[in-house]
């Protein structure tokens, strides 16, 4: 039986290039998508390419969204191989803000919606679907942003990116990582955190080197890593960064 991956937050950006480059190298894809016309225009694009990608629902505010994603794949596919943490967010729309100071309560509790908490529920729910694959891969999209170690570090490239919600989400989506990571240590499943580089998508902003073409590259490594592999660490590529 053909490998199956699930990304949320496929219908654009990294998401659906990654989505792409996975179905392209033979592996079926089902894209989330919040908005479901959205995804079904990103199908469509995919369909144009010759690949035949399925489509459920997934928006991380929707409480009973993992049980549904659950039932989908478990009456059509029964397993899931590959589970791509992809959806997030960046509410203020500037990384190269300092606001530690001043944000707003409910800003910091979305952002911790979309990129951490819907992460755990999803894949907790997901996680018997994950077990039944020889080669469970969870990639959970992280940045170097996350990397409290680069913060505190002088002189270091990301000193001027202080936004607090968007790096603190993934640093915390970094510990779920490191520890469930551990927890699954004995099994055949293995979980990263993966940062795709400062990539030109609407999160990303205009001024971003990296084309979203080439944004896929550090998720499918991740998604599609041998049973030799690593787990419990954050790369980008082929390297890896300090938490
Ligand atoms: N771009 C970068 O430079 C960069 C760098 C490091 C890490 N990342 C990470 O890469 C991932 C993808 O980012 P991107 O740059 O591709 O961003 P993007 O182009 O803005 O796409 C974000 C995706 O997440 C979805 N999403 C947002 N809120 C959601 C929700 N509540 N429920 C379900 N889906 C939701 C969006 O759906 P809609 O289309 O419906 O809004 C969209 O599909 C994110 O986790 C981001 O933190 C990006």
């Amino acid at each position: 039986m053909e490998k199956l991956a699930f990304i949320t937050g496929a219908n654009r950006g990294i998401g659906f290039e990654t989505a792409k480059k996975l179905a392209q190298s033979g592996i079926k894809v089902i894209l989330g998508s919040r908005d479901l016309s959205k995804g079904e225009e990103a199908v469509q694009k995919l369909s144009n390419l010759g690949i035949d990608a399925d489509l459920v629902q997934y928006d991380a505010f929707d409480e009973d969204a993992p049980q549904k994603v659950y039932d989908y794949i478990l009456g059509k596919y029964k397993k899931l191989d590959i589970l791509i943490n992809n959806a997030g967010v960046l509410l203020t729309g500037n990384l190269f803000v300092a606001n530690s100071s001043t944000i707003p309560e409910k800003d910091l509790k979305d952002t911790f919606q979309t990129n951490f908490f819907s992460v755990i529920s999803l894949t907790q729910k997901l996680l018997p679907l994950i077990k039944k694959s020889s080669a469970g891969r969870i990639v959970n999209v992280s940045t170097i942003l996350s990397s409290l170690t680069l913060h505190s570090a002088k002189d270091s490239p990301i000193t001027p990116a202080k936004e607090l919600a968007y790096n603190a989400s993934k640093t915390a989506l970094n510990a779920f990582t490191v520890h469930l990571a551990n927890e699954l240590k004995d099994t055949n499943i293995k979980v990263n955190s993966g940062h795709p580089g400062w990539v030109k998508t609407e999160l990303g902003g205009p001024n971003a080197p990296v084309e979203v073409e080439d944004s896929y590259k550090t998720s499918f490594n991740l998604a599609t890593l041998g049973d030799d592999g690593p787990s419990g660490q954050l790369f980008h590529e082929n390297d890896t960064l300090p938490w």
